[in-house]
């Protein structure tokens, strides 16, 4: 139960020389869309529309009223703490060491999973590219050992690679990173804006009709899929020590960056399926394209194919970044190995931390198929979601006058309602990831007593 003290993690921060200043607003607007707008829009979008039809729409609406409740309570932490390691340093200074370690464990799932899902998802848009030209690689190397039935896959090649790629780019420095960050972004918004522009003139009303032709079901199991779309604009919070004015604007970064997306993805979804009958989005993964095709504009299908394979690799990067950042505030704490806080002089990032933890996503996102990796990176999140929101509410309880640089409004019925929605999705999701859920989380445990709560900087040998 024992806790951080706020006024020493922000003397902490003040001080603390190790990471470069270089992220304002715009830049944290940038990497939270870079971080969201990927996978979920590009691919599970299909699956979406094949469980809840024209519904998906509401689907996203609830996603995005769930990320949003979360997001005022993200913000209301990010603007008091600005210190990396998001949600599990706030919960150390509020609800104590154990629940601060479950949630930085359980963004574990988010993050790192993440990455890897989206690598795997890279994978499919690319080699599909490289079919376009006529290049195809070796059966074994396209996918995972039964990630394709009947098909002889042994290892993601391309997932792989495209991993160990942005993990070098983030090894040598969060300047680089961002400048290639900002243009891949606008590369994909670009899209994104492209496709509603010329998409709605090829709406057909009829297909809206029947709305909801798996009732609210559908529409609540839609949801809990394409919430996979919205994370990442948490990930805004892990930069926290590498902005300019944290305070500002990393309430700023969280907010934008999460509204725009939530439009985009609303107006994309009800184009979608106005140009395309949901049930023909049926084990599609490349549904926009194929909207794109229906409507007969197959020349601009491809330039979307190639705006998903840019617009993908920036989620890849900011997750990994974001999972980087979590582990070095652990480590920092003491909970985990020191390998994880050195800082590169030369480099100014983390840089073992970064190829080790670049290693294992590339080599999950190798050997694990995508539907796995899925299933769990949103429980993780919906888990960790909750708990922050209950953080909020009890520190306006423990700590009143704490100076705030942003409220979360309506407090404690915003924080509710976000801890309701996430709760309710999480009922939404299958048995078999609850169970691999409550097996990390106990492996969680063994780890934090066999070895962080000793080593933790709080724990004082009697
Ligand atoms: N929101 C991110 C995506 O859709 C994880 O790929």
């Amino acid at each position: 139960m024992r806790k951080k003290s706020v006024q020493g993690m922000l003397a902490f921060a003040q001080t603390s020389q190790g990471l470069r200043k270089e992220l304002s607003a715009f830049d944290l607007t940038m990497l939270g869309i870079g971080a969201i707008i990927g996978t979920g829009i590009f691919v599970l979008t299909g699956t979406g529309a094949t469980v809840a039809g024209p519904g998906l729409v509401l689907s996203f609406v609830i996603g995005a009223l769930a990320c949003g409740f979360a997001a005022l309570c993200y913000a209301e932490f990010a603007a008091m703490l600005p210190i990396s390691g998001s949600t599990y340093t706030y919960a150390y200074a509020t609800l104590g060491e154990l629940v601060a370690w479950i949630i930085g464990w359980d963004l574990m799932l988010e993050y790192l999973l993440a990455s890897s899902a989206v690598s795997v998802g890279w994978s499919g848009y690319f080699q599909s590219l490289l079919a376009g030209f006529g290049v195809t690689l070796p059966e074994a190397l396209t996918a995972a050992a039964g990630a394709v039935p009947g098909k002889d896959t042994l290892f993601n090649l391309p997932a792989f690679c495209i991993a160990m790629i942005i993990t070098g780019l983030l090894a040598f420095g969060i300047k680089e990173s961002k400048r290639v960050n900002n243009i891949v972004v606008l590369i994909k918004v670009a899209v994104v804006v492209l496709f509603i522009a010329i998409g709605m003139w090829h709406v057909k009303p009829v297909n809206w009709s029947p709305a909801l032709p798996y009732g609210f079901d559908g529409v609540f199991h839609g949801a809990a899929i394409v919430f996979f779309s919205f994370l990442g604009f948490d990930a805004v919070t892990c930069a926290a020590e590498e902005v300019k004015d944290p305070a500002r604007d990393i309430p700023r970064g969280v907010i934008w960056s999460l509204a725009i997306c939530s439009l985009l993805y609303v107006i994309v979804s009800a184009i979608m399926t106005g140009i395309v009958p949901y049930a023909q989005f049926a084990g599609i993964d490349h549904p926009v394209s194929l909207a794109l095709q229906v409507a007969k504009l197959d020349w601009f299908a491809g330039f979307v194919d190639l705006g998903a394979i840019l617009g993908m690799m920036t989620v890849i990067l900011v997750m990994t970044y974001g999972q980087t950042r979590i582990l070095l505030a652990m480590s920092r704490d003491g909970l985990l190995p020191k390998v994880f806080s050195d800082i590169n002089p030369k480099y100014g990032t983390p840089y073992k931390a970064t190829w080790l933890i670049g290693t294992v996503i590339a080599l999950i996102a190798g050997f694990v198929p995508l539907h796995t990796l899925a299933e769990l990176v949103n429980i993780g999140t919906l888990a960790a979601f909750s708990l922050i929101a209950l953080a909020v509410i009890v520190l306006r309880k423990r700590e009143p006058d704490l100076p705030r640089k942003f409220y979360c409004p309506a407090v404690p019925y915003v924080p509710a309602l976000a801890i309701l929605f996430c709760v309710f999705l999480m009922t939404q999701l299958s048995a078999l990831t609850w169970v691999f859920f409550v097996g990390w989380l106990l492996i969680g445990l063994a780890v934090y007593f066999g070895y962080s709560r000793r080593n933790s900087l709080l724990h004082k040998p009697h």
